[in-house]
């Protein structure tokens, strides 16, 4: 550890550390120096990312963990951050993608597996980290997305969820400012993962045509805005939501 490093001596979780965006999280936690629990109901997955660090050299242990499940996040949460007796970071990111159907046409099951995973996965994830967190304060950055903001045909459950996503964090952050924990949303606009793979390549350039910018966000460029809401620089910011979105909103 590097105590010039901006998150020397910090411990950190990811949800849905695995892949995506939350891989890019956990990586730049832990070249920052922070111990980084990578939390991924796919074990294969958490554990590679963890090895990942490890081999650079940072410091990381992996947990199968499904957030939808509130004893397996309560248990793993419990299980990392009791080492430390405390846990500093939260990056608060598990999610699952929309299915491309119509409200009209979409199953009810598919509806509650998403509510299930995007929206209660995030609130089971933030009542645990509360525990660890009202020790010495901490930061909790939670993955919305641009559908938390805007609607979006053809994903309902999703948008849901995500504005769900939104309201929870304004929600804690007025609750546990108190207590020294800061509690922000993150909300990028469509990023090249696993969870967008099925879009087809001409879905592709329409999307990119939506941003001013012309291009997308790497899930790395996702990662430097979740690390500086989680950072010390950020100690005036909370109850805020974030977008990263190469300006899709702005119309
Ligand atoms: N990719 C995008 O376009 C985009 C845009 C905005 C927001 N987001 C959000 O970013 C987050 C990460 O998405 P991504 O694009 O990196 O997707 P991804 O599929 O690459 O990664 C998601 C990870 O979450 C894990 N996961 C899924 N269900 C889980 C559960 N029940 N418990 C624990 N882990 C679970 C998966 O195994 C996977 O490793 C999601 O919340 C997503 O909604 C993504």
């Amino acid at each position: 550890m590097n105590a010039g490093q901006r998150f020397a001596g910090k411990s950190a979780i990811v949800t849905g550390g695995g892949s995506g965006i939350g891989r890019a999280c956990a990586l730049m936690l832990a070249r920052g120096g922070a111990r980084v629990g990578v939390f991924d109901v796919n074990d294969e997955a958490a554990k590679g990312v963890a090895s990942e660090i490890s081999q650079s050299g940072g410091s990381a242990s992996p947990a199968q963990v499904d957030v939808a499940d509130h004893r397996s996040i309560a248990a793993a949460v419990h299980d990392f951050s009791g080492q430390f007796g405390r846990l500093d970071i939260a990056v608060n990111n598990a999610g699952i993608g929309g299915d491309n159907s119509l409200m009209e046409e979409a199953t009810v099951e598919f509806w509650d597996r998403t509510i299930a995973i995007n929206l209660s996965g995030v609130y089971h994830a933030m009542r645990a980290e509360f525990a660890f967190m009202r020790v010495a304060g901490g930061a909790i950055v939670n993955m919305a997305s641009i559908l938390g903001e805007v609607g979006f045909p053809g994903a309902a459950p999703y948008v849901a969820a995500k504005h769900g996503v939104i309201g929870l964090t304004k929600s804690a952050a007025l609750s546990w400012g108190q207590y020294g924990i800061r509690v922000t949303a993150v909300c990028p606009t469509f990023v090249r993962t696993p969870l967008t793979e099925n879009l087809p390549a001409e879905g592709w350039s329409e999307i990119i045509a939506k941003h001013p910018l012309g291009r997308l966000p790497t899930p790395e460029e996702v990662a430097a805005m979740v690390c500086y809401l989680a950072s010390d620089e950020a100690r005036a910011v909370t109850g805020s939501a974030h977008l990263i979105d190469a300006g899709y909103a702005a119309s």
